[in-house]
């Protein structure tokens, strides 16, 4: 078993390496040249580190990265910055996931297993989740100005609607957090199949660690997958 981290470098990507690391989990991550790495990862021998950029990387070398890697997941955000809201790559996590889901059907010998971090944001219209009027005035309108948003949404339905449940090759789970927040210790938390509160309106906390803690039991705890495949999990704090 070998999992594979995009956006290893971020604030909940950082934590997923080092829950996997607790769980002796070989871990090849993609970081950008600039990025900062914990030395309890950079140093950690079961790391695998590839430098570059997911947007970047031409055909021969995106096949290298997922290379014998059984599980992927992305944690790929936009940075919080003019740049990284409203210039390119506009669809940085639906290309990406796109990308490694075009590399798995092509190693047809191999079952992937894809967790992708979206949002409460996403509604899940195959589970019949509805939204309010204001939700969806709001959902609408997030869509059309706010780049990244419509990235995230674009990625989850990809998932949903054009990989689905019947592919040789694919596995997937959706992890669904509210409000992220960083707190230093992992905590109770709750995993729902929808949203129990608005996502707009009444919005939970979810931290960060406690996000990447069910990631990485859902990489290594077969009975968990089992559970949420082809599922959107929605994880609050308790
Ligand atoms: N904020 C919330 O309340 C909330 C709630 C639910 C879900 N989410 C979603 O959860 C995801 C992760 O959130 P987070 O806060 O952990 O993210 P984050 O700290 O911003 O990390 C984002 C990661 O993506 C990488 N990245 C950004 N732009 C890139 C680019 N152009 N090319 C290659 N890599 C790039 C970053 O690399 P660098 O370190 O090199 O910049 C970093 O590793 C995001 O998709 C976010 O939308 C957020």
């Amino acid at each position: 078993m070998k999992a594979l981290v995009l956006g290893a470098s971020g604030a909940t990507g950082t934590l997923v390496v080092k829950q996997l690391l607790k769980r002796k989990t070989p871990t090849r991550i993609l970081v950008r040249k600039t990025a900062v790495l914990p030395k309890e990862i950079s140093e950690d021998p079961l790391v695998e580190t590839v430098t570059g950029n997911i947007n970047e990387l031409d055909q021969a070398e995106m096949d290298q990265l997922v290379q014998n890697c059984n599980i992927i997941i992305s944690c790929l955000g936009h940075n919080i910055s003019f740049k990284g809201m409203f210039g390119q790559p506009r669809y940085l996590v639906l290309d990406a996931i796109r990308s490694v889901c075009e590399r798995a059907r092509k190693n047809t010998d191999k079952r992937v297993k894809i967790i992708l971090m979206s949002t409460t944001g996403y509604t899940n219209a195959l589970l019949r989740e509805k939204n309010s009027i204001g939700e969806r005035v709001v959902n609408v309108l997030l869509m059309l100005l706010l780049p990244p948003h419509r990235d995230n949404i674009k990625a989850a339905n990809y998932l949903i609607n054009e990989i689905g449940t019947q592919d040789e090759n694919i596995e997937w789970v959706a992890v669904r957090p509210d409000t992220l927040v960083d707190d230093d210790l992992e905590s109770s938390y709750e995993v729902f199949e929808s949203p129990v509160r608005s996502p707009i309106f009444n919005a939970g906390k979810t931290s960060r660690i406690n996000v990447s803690h069910f990631m990485a039991e859902l990489a290594t705890d077969n009975n968990l997958w089992e559970k949420w495949l082809f599922k959107t999990p929605v994880v609050y704090n308790k």
